[in-house]
């Protein structure tokens, strides 16, 4: 089976052709960072201009790699939420557009789920069940994976993502946008223990978690250290604000990890590139005797080939349906649980 993919849910436009038996044939990403620089954050009507200038050229480009047109296509496949609503209608549109051109059936993903298969994209030998973090810009969840489509959430954040703490963080410490990868290479020259932090929720029994206060604790910390805050400062303060949040990300995995009785964990997300929560989760899953898998790099932020490889996995499995009736849509918000529920509707 292979499947035209096309990601813009954010300010990425990702675009892949995926084969079940041949792998990934060809991918293009084109990233709208430097766009939204300027602006300390992302402005949805700038990413949703952009998706439209990028998102067909991509397209011509990566069917022109990966050798084939869309007539070899057996389905056409598009995030189709959650995400900003503009940046979605984009890729949603123009997929729609291209199945009903070629005559080809029609996809939509769900973003979450994408990500959440992508470490399947670098090592085919995992395999279902295993509990994952999903650590990005707009989520922060634990999830029991039993098998495809069969998610349970086992706790999630009560306020700010993950990324959202650093993105924040990195701002109140001066950092441009995005600010994860940002802070990340700041806390390499300082000390982790340099400021007292809180870890929010890391003691509540249960798997949730809250980052606001962490802000919060960050913006504190800014102020008394005034506009002349020296280089090392900053660098200490941005090396405990990420020794907090991965602290509460690798404890609470452990636990859901525990309490599942699952023995692989896997990370999923753009926070899942942070090589401080890599080293803390390799070592932790090392003591227990568990196994810990993460996507490429590559596959961490938003992409193609997550949205071609959900959609052939779901298509093969028969828990979706491509469909000819090209009544496209989307949903900025979009459950997870509600897809699982649809799975399990569609199974019985
Ligand atoms: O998954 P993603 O690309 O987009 C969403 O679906 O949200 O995640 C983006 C988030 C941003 O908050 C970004 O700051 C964070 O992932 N991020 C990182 C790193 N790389 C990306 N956070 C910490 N360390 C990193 N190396
Ligand atoms: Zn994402």
């Amino acid at each position: 089976m292979r499947v035209l993919g096309l990601e813009t849910s954010c300010d990425e436009t990702g675009i892949a052709v995926y084969d079940s038996r041949d792998g990934l044939l060809a991918h293009a990403l084109h990233s709208q960072v430097v766009m939204h620089q300027a602006y300390g954050g992302v402005v949805p009507e700038l990413a949703s201009r952009d998706h439209i200038a990028r998102t067909l050229p991509l397209v011509q480009q990566t069917l022109h790699d990966a050798g084939c047109s869309l007539g070899d296509m057996d389905a056409i496949a598009y995030t189709r939420g959650p995400g900003l609503a503009g940046a979605l209608l984009v890729g949603a549109g123009l997929a729609t557009a291209l199945a009903m051109a070629a005559d080809k059936p029609l996809l939509g993903v769900h973003h979450l789920e994408g990500h959440l298969l992508s470490p399947l994209l670098s090592d085919p030998m995992l395999t279902f069940p295993f509990v994952a973090l999903l650590v990005s810009g707009g989520h922060t969840m634990l999830l029991d994976v039993a098998d495809l489509g069969r998610y349970r959430l086992l706790g999630e954040t009560v306020d700010d993502a993950a990324g959202e703490a650093f993105d924040k963080s990195a701002k109140l410490l001066g950092l441009g946008y995005p600010g994860g990868p940002a802070l990340a290479r700041l806390a390499a020259f300082g000390n982790p223990e340099a400021f007292a932090l809180p870890r929010p929720k890391l003691h509540s029994g249960n798997l949730d978690f809250s980052f606001a206060g962490l802000k919060t604790a960050v913006l504190t910390r800014v102020n008394q250290l005034g506009t002349n805050i020296c280089e090392q400062s900053r660098a200490d303060l941005a090396a405990s604000t990420q020794e907090a949040i991965t602290d509460v990300l690798c404890r609470k995995s452990m636990q859901a990890l525990r309490q599942s009785g699952r023995g692989t964990l896997v990370v999923a997300g753009g926070v899942g590139a942070n090589s401080r929560l890599r080293e803390k989760l390799d070592a932790a899953c090392r003591q227990v005797g568990a196994r810990v898998c993460y996507p490429d790099l590559q596959w961490c932020t938003d992409n193609g080939p997550m949205i071609a490889y959900a959609a052939c996995r779901r298509l093969q499995a028969g828990l979706a349906k491509a469909s000819h009736s090209y009544a496209f849509d989307i949903r900025p918000r979009w459950d997870l649980a509600e897809l699982a529920e649809v799975t399990a509707q569609d199974m019985a």
